[in-house]
């Protein structure tokens, strides 16, 4: 019986979890998965009223799921944001969830920003590094509030953590029978953390000769994402840039409504699901989300759990809807992300 982890969050992160939970159980009956949700309530309501964003034994007591389906953390209310800080990026740190894989797939060729493309052109899938980088809070503040004050935010890139991210994206390359692994980093202008990038993807790459592999600079590569998405199969890149180039990529998909993600250990078994996007303020409270992206993740999650024909057919449940126009507002549709999530239901 899969024990599965359900962490809302804040903002639309209830909303789109709740449909893509409904998903999730209508497949978990449909087939006998037996899928049991456990629902924590680790988010801002609960930090504004007890302080308390996760313990570390609660922390702890994460490692004993068999998965982990995040909605978004982030609430206006929290000026300093440190409750998603200690949540997410605790899960990511503390759990050790060092791949950070983010699928870049065109199911729909109408909602792709760039013209002529077709769903061939867009498949790839970028591992972002997740536990190091610029995100581990190394630094510290000097002086603060007057004018000589200083502020240091150090990028930490551990031989380990390189390697490891590393070597995951050539073995899902292999793997998977791809092609093409690209590395980006900024070692033209960051010589030492992004140097260690350079010779470790060399020599990993040397492991490899069967795979072409290529580099750019981020900068680059966001203009290569741009004019020339045909061109990647595995994109590898640090904590930050993945980020920042996932949104792009989200947006080439279709729209961060539609990006979904695993936060993986795959030594320790440990895994986090959660869509790209964040908690939406803007439109948190109507019912407008697009459910879309949580119900992708979750498909990820399926196979993680051993179900990947099933990540498949959502999949094409999903492909189905969009090119129905079954699509919520911001993709030009009239339905809420329930209706969504009843349309990909209906479909399954
Ligand atoms: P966001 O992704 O929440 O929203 C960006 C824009 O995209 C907004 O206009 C929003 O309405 C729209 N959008 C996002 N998801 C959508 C969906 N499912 N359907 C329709 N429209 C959608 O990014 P933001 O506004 O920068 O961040 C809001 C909060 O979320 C911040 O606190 C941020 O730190 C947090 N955040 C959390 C995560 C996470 O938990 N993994 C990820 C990103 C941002
Ligand atoms: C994401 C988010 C987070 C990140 C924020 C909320 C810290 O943008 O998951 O993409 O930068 O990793
Ligand atoms: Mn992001």
């Amino acid at each position: 019986m899969p024990r599965i982890a359900v962490i809302p969050g804040d903002g639309i992160g209830h909303e789109v979890l709740e449909q893509g939970q409904r998903v999730l159980a209508h497949l978990s009956q449909r087939d006998g998965l037996d899928l049991n949700f456990e629902h924590l309530p680790y988010g801002a309501d609960r930090y504004l009223e007890t302080g308390l964003s996760i313990t570390p034994e609660e922390m702890q007591g994460l490692r004993d799921y068999d998965a982990i389906y995040l909605g978004a953390l982030g609430d206006p209310r929290v000026k300093s944001n440190v409750h998603a800080r200690e949540i997410l990026l605790g899960m990511r740190f503390e759990l050790d969830l060092y791949i950070n894989l983010r699928p870049v797939k065109l199911l729909d060729a109408r909602y792709c920003p760039l013209k002529d493309k077709e769903p061939e052109d867009l498949r790839f899938v970028v591992f972002r590094e997740n536990t190091e980088g610029l995100y581990t809070g190394i630094g510290g503040q000097f002086k603060k509030g007057t004018p000589d004050e200083i502020a240091i935010e150090a990028e930490m890139n551990s031989r380990k953590g390189v390697e490891r991210i590393i070597r995951a994206a050539f073995a899902h390359a292999k793997a998977r029978g791809l092609k093409r692994v690209c590395m980006s980093d900024k070692s033209n202008a960051m010589r030492h953390g992004h140097e260690l990038w350079q010779r470790v993807f060399r020599q990993v790459a040397a492991e490899y000769p069967e795979l072409e592999t290529k580099h750019y600079y981020v900068d680059v590569l966001t203009m290569q994402m741009v004019r020339n998405p045909e061109q990647f199969d595995v994109i590898v890149t640090n904590n930050l840039f993945g980020d920042i180039v996932t949104d792009l990529g989200a947006e080439l998909q279709g729209g961060i409504g539609l990006a979904a993600s695993g936060n993986l250990n795959p030594e320790s078994g440990i895994a986090m699901f959660e869509p790209v996007h964040g908690s939406a303020p803007d439109i948190a409270g109507q019912g407008i989300a697009n459910p879309l992206a949580a119900i992708l993740s979750a498909g990820m999650m399926l196979s993680w759990l051993g179900h990947p024909a099933l990540e498949q057919e959502l999949e094409a449940a999903v492909k189905h809807c969009l090119n129905t126009d079954q699509v919520t507002r911001e993709l030009g549709g009239e339905l809420s992300g329930a209706q969504v999530a009843d349309a990909v239901i209906a479909q399954l």
